[in-house]
């Protein structure tokens, strides 16, 4: 059986002078590693593209999971694909339609979520269930790290929890944004199965450590399947 509950350090807090010390600190307690990529359109920051990609994948063998926070997916899949990604993760309100993307992801032989922001209805994503690997359910507005987690996200988790559930899908529902212990306990308790974190783990003191409990969070949830 293969481990359903993942933590996803999401480097988007980390001291990018120090980028391969930061994710060192944190690899042993990962699953995998989140890299928001934005492109000053879908949101206003510019941040991490392929170039940085390239460079995580000679330090780290954690999957990549690379966060399009970008207009145009389906243009950026491959640059990412052939950086190192592991999966990208598109925007159903960049690409209301997403077969394309998801198409053009397994033809690059890489994995495919969809994300939905706090205002975008559940709805929006729900016919493309089957054909993704993770639901990314955003529990801030896009764009920036340290945000709170917006609680009034816990019943959309716990809805796509039921229609997963409902139709016998293996998929993931991530949650990201705000998640910490106390928020991603409740996460986890609406059905949640992977906790995305920058600050709580990159802005603590101890990062490592802030891993670890995340971590230990989730192996409980693993343990009591
Ligand atoms: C927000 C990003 C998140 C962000 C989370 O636009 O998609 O992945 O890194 O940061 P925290 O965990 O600090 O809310
Ligand atoms: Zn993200």
């Amino acid at each position: 059986m293969t481990a359903r509950y993942k933590l996803a350090p999401s480097i988007l807090s980390a001291d990018f002078a120090r980028l391969g010390e930061e994710v060192a600190r944190v690899e042993k307690y990962a699953d995998l590693l989140h890299v928001d990529a934005m492109d000053g359109h879908f949101v206003p920051p510019i941040t991490i593209g392929p170039v940085v990609v390239k460079a995580l994948r000679r330090i780290t063998s954690l999957p990549l999971e690379c966060h399009l926070m970008v207009t145009d997916p389906l243009g950026q899949t491959e640059q990412f694909a052939e950086a190192g990604a592991t999966s990208v993760i598109a925007h159903i309100e960049a690409v209301p339609d997403p077969t394309a993307v998801i198409e053009r992801a397994r033809s690059l032989g890489i994995g495919i979520g969809i994300s939905v922001n706090p205002p975008t209805p559940l709805d929006a994503a729900l016919p493309y269930l089957e054909q993704v690997d993770v639901l990314n359910i955003m529990t801030v507005n896009p764009g920036w790290a340290g945000q709170p987690f917006i609680r009034e996200m816990l019943p959309k988790i716990q809805a796509a929890r039921s229609e997963i559930e409902r139709r016998g899908l293996d998929i993931g529902i991530a949650v990201d944004g705000g998640v910490d212990l106390d928020t991603g306990r409740e996460a986890l308790d609406a059905g949640a199965t992977v906790l995305g974190a920058a600050s709580a783990i990159f802005s603590r003191s101890d990062p490592a450590e802030a891993a670890r409990a995340l971590k230990e969070l989730l192996t409980e949830r693993e343990a009591a399947r």
